[in-house]
């Protein structure tokens, strides 16, 4: 018999080679939304659905780096369990490092970075109502080549899974974020590597499926976001900040700030036109510059005389008299670009730049 006790499992280990420069210096999944690391909306909505045991997979590089980020668990009432997964070898082999934690117990297995709208108790209580061994959720997506895809048949059941096609069965891709009864152990144990040389956990899904397990599908509500590369990041901050209520906690001296900004204490907006949605962090410095919609500006970070629009600036970058609009970007850490004193504001320039980069224009 399985536990009666539902785990939480996230997945923070993992390479991120498709945010590089970004992930040479940090966890993909720290990187900032609305100036908050992405995995922390993962476990907010664990904690909402009642899941408070929860293990995260960390990578040898950025496992110190997550356990400090994510502390003991006590602002979100939950405890951690970090797993150290010693080498990315795919999602079902992090299931199984993570497997002495889990223990009998079925578990909801979140990927670090992923970010979903409307919570989880839902999908929580169709696992549990529908004595169910997986619970799969899909959305239709433009480019299912990019991910797991399912087949579905005409009452919604999961009828074959099929990891990144090169020739999708349809457009309904696998959101990472799934409900597993502990026989998926089972199945793991069995899994060899597919081609691109990781144990997948599409494969183990299908792998209940060849035993005539109960899979069940349920379709994302709302939204939802893989922030894998940087355009889904910028997209993420934009949808997260669009849910954004006004605050002004810091100072705004002779400036216009309007719709729905954030600045928190210690920050200022000097002689500027802030547009919201925007999230100012602590400690940044806005000054005769216009900013937003859409952007999040770092903890002690500047946007000094440049507009900046639809970005992530992180905690400590710069931008500073900058000879054109900075659009659609991504500043890591420490990050400055610079520009002359001649401005004219004719072209934009899209960047994403590393932690301590300099660029100057
Ligand atoms: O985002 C949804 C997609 O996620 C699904 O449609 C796919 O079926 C699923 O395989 C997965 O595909 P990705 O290629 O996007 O997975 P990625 O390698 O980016 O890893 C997802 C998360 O898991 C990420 O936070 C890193 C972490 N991870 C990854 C691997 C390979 C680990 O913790 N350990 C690992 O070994």
């Amino acid at each position: 018999m399985a536990g009666d006790k539902l785990k939480g499992l996230v997945l923070c280990g993992g390479r991120g080679t498709r945010l590089r420069p970004l992930t040479y210096t940090r966890a993909k999944q720290l990187i900032p939304i609305a100036n908050r690391p992405s995995v922390f909306y993962a476990i907010d909505d664990l904690a909402a659905a009642g899941i408070r045991d929860i293990g995260v997979v960390v990578s040898p590089e950025t496992g110190a780096e997550v356990e400090e980020a994510f502390g003991d668990g006590e602002a979100w009432g939950v405890s951690f369990t970090f797993i150290l997964q010693e080498a990315p070898l795919g999602l079902a082999h992090a299931v199984k490092t993570a497997r002495p934690f889990l223990g009998r117990d079925s578990f909801l297995m979140y990927l670090g970075d992923n970010l979903l709208s409307g919570g989880l108790s839902r999908l929580v209580e169709v696992f549990r109502s529908g004595d169910l061994h997986a619970l799969v959720l899909l959305t239709r997506v433009e480019d299912p080549t990019q991910f797991g895809v399912a087949v579905v048949d005409l009452q919604g059941r999961v009828v074959r899974l099929v990891e990144k096609p090169k020739d999708p069965p349809s457009d309904l891709a696998l959101v990472g974020v799934y409900v597993f009864h502990p026989v998926i152990h089972e199945v793991i144990e069995t899994l060899r590597p597919s081609s691109r040389g990781e144990y997948e956990i599409t494969d183990a899904i299908q792998g209940l499926l060849d035993r005539g397990l109960r899979v069940a599908a349920h379709r994302v509500e709302g939204w939802w976001k893989d922030t894998g590369k940087p355009g889904d990041l910028l997209d993420a901050n934009r949808v997260v900040l669009s849910r954004l209520s006004r605050r002004l906690d810091g100072d705004a001296v002779d400036s216009e700030v309007s719709g729905e900004v954030v600045v928190e204490t210690g920050a200022r907006v000097v002689r500027s036109v802030v547009r919201g949605p925007v999230h100012i962090a602590a400690g940044a410095l806005v000054e005769e510059s216009h900013v937003g919609p859409y952007t999040s500006v770092g903890r002690g970070a500047r946007v000094v005389r440049s507009d900046v629009e639809y970005s992530i600036i992180l905690d400590e970058a710069a931008v500073i008299d900058l000879p054109c609009r900075l659009d659609a970007s991504v500043l890591g850490q420490g990050a400055t670009v610079r520009g002359g004193a001649n401005r004219p504001h004719r072209h934009s320039v899209r960047l994403v730049l590393g932690d301590r980069s300099l660029v100057s224009l």
